[in-house]
């Protein structure tokens, strides 16, 4: 009689526990759930292409990916990109939007390396739609 009772509350307790264990594996499960910063602060690492300037947006990108290989005498493809009038010439032509679009018939830019990133893209489409401020 005394193990039969034993027995009962041993049922009863797996009983009582199981919907906790479901519990707290839901809770678990639930606090698993992908949180990525761009998802929760969509404007953190927003592309900012208002307010464009030539020397904190347009220079930076053109000097970190172009200059090494158009700067001086021996400038590749005869292109020049040392400096504000040069950069402009080559907007200007269309010839600078074709190659970093990657456009077909154009010797896609950067040579050998990625692809800017859209948002280097879109600061320099913006900046030749503004009229190649010098600011
Ligand atoms: C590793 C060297 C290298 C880098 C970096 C590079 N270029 Fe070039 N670029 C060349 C060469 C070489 C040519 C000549 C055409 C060819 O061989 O593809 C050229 C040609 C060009 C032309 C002329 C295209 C034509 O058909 O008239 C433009 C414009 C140009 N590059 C712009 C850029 C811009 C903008 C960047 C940076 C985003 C860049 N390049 C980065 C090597 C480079």
């Amino acid at each position: 009689m005394k193990n039969f009772r034993i027995r009962i509350k041993r049922i009863s307790m797996i009983r009582i526990k199981y919907p906790v264990v479901v519990i707290i594996v839901i809770v678990i499960l639930n606090s698993c759930q992908y949180d990525s910063v761009e998802e929760l602060y969509p404007t953190v690492n927003e592309c900012d292409t208002s307010n464009i300037s030539y020397a904190n947006d347009i220079w930076p990108i053109i000097s970190e990916n172009c200059t090494s290989c158009h700067s001086g005498a021996a400038a590749s493809g005869n292109i020049n990109l040392e400096n504000y009038d040069q950069v402009k010439s080559a907007a200007e032509s269309g010839k600078l939007l074709s190659v970093i679009k990657h456009e077909p018939g154009w010797s896609p830019m950067p040579k050998g390396a990625n692809k800017l990133s859209d948002c280097s893209i879109s600061k320099i489409e913006n900046w030749v739609e503004l009229g190649y401020p010098d600011n």
